[in-house]
């Protein structure tokens, strides 16, 4: 297994902000989730991805997590239109991929079908409830797929936090300057507890470097908006943190929230950002009780090592013990539940929208007041 390699061997560029698409007439309307994605396509995140799938990688990808050259792949990247806009766009055309009437990029059109949607809920998801974020979503967008290549032209917006956007050259260049071989990716979609803290450092004990790579695209209505999110984090890093060990970087897809599957996506995109490592906890990308807790870290048994390229940390559910007076994980700790400080996400950010302050135990209390105060104002997300 060469580590810190792209997935499919290279790092695929597809941006191009001089491209002339004067001629182009057709276009199509981008939603949060195909914004982002196409922007990660553009700059090599979802190597070895060219483009939006077509419908044969689609298929594969549903069915059998993997791309039709073999390559793992377990989320399938979809540009979803409406069945009228469908009708102006023939197979073999360019189209544009606009937002707010701003030009994106664009596609040349190779596939046109209709997804069956139930099938991809249960394959993707698990499930077909519409009570799941991800399969909602799944169900809201657009009827007809459009796969093939894109040209990325217009990098998306970020409101906040723009300065810790980095490209996957950019961090392979940034970890490369830090003199650092290996690397541990950490996602998340929520503020750094002490649980998530105990991993990541749990994690740095054998790495050279962590790349702490928070998830700032589109997340569903009652998680924590991202802009508060990177506060608590810049604040978390600056007491807790050594600086020559940590980059804190943007992660701007949408969330999923599609538990294993996701898990496999999320190490993957941190493989072409130039991790060696990553980091998979208790019910990784999940939500409510659609996964087993462990299911997310099960799930890379479907792949060798050396298909995956990068090394899966996987951790127990860990938590702060009154009686060990550390953290600690079922793994590690022989006391009863009754000692353990475990909230649930739900729990903790219903007591943070009221201003009631959660345990020391269960985060940093710098960390609280930042999420308390940010989440007083108006937020964006992006
Ligand atoms: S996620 O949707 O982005 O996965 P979250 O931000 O809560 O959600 O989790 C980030 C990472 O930390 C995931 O790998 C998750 O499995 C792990 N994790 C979160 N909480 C715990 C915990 N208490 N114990 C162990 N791992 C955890």
């Amino acid at each position: 297994m060469t580590l810190g390699q792209p997935h499919g061997g290279i790092l695929i560029n597809r941006w191009d902000p001089k491209f002339n698409y004067e001629t182009i007439t057709e276009k199509v309307e981008l939603d949060e989730i195909a914004i982002s994605d196409l922007d990660l396509l553009g700059v090599g995140a979802y190597s070895p991805l060219t483009g939006f799938l077509t419908e044969e990688d689609y298929h594969s990808v549903v069915e059998k997590m993997r791309l039709l050259t073999g390559e793992p792949w377990t989320i399938p990247i979809t540009l979803p239109t409406t069945e009228e806009n469908a009708k102006n766009i023939e197979p073999g055309s360019f189209v544009k991929l606009e937002k707010d009437a701003v030009v994106y990029g664009i596609m040349e059109v190779s596939d046109i079908f209709i997804p069956d949607k139930t099938k991809e809920a249960k394959y993707v998801y698990k499930t077909t409830d519409r009570n799941h974020p991800g399969v909602r979503k799944l169900f809201d967008r657009p009827n007809v797929y459009l796969g093939g290549d894109i040209t990325l032209i217009t990098r998306r917006p970020i409101s906040h936090s723009g300065a810790y956007r980095y490209d996957p050259i950019e961090t392979r260049e940034k970890f490369q300057e830090l003199g650092w071989k290996t690397v541990v990716g950490f996602q998340t979609r929520n503020p750094v507890h002490r649980a998530h803290e105990y991993i990541q450092k749990s994690a740095l004990e054998i790495v050279d470097g962590l790349f702490l790579n928070p998830l700032v695209g589109a997340t569903k209505a009652d998680d924590i908006p991202a802009d508060v999110r990177m506060k608590s984090y810049q604040v978390l890093l600056e007491s807790y943190y050594p600086k020559e060990h940590v980059l804190l970087g943007i992660f701007t897809a949408a969330m999923r929230y599609a538990g294993p599957r996701e898990a496999v996506f999320h190490a993957l995109v941190r493989k072409n950002f130039g991790c060696t490592h990553f980091i998979v906890g208790r019910d990784h990308a999940g939500v409510g009780n659609y996964y087993g807790t462990y299911e997310a870290q099960e799930i890379f048994n479907h792949f060798t090592e050396d298909e995956l390229g990068i090394a899966l940390l996987f951790f127990e559910h860990s938590f702060y013990c009154n009686k060990c007076e550390s953290m600690a994980t079922t793994k590690t700790c022989p006391h009863d539940e009754s000692e353990r400080v475990i909230l649930s996400g739900t729990k903790v950010r219903e007591m943070l929208r009221v201003g009631e302050q959660p345990p020391k135990t269960f985060s940093r209390p710098e960390v609280i007041e930042t999420l308390i105060s940010g989440l007083q104002k108006k937020t964006t997300d992006f």
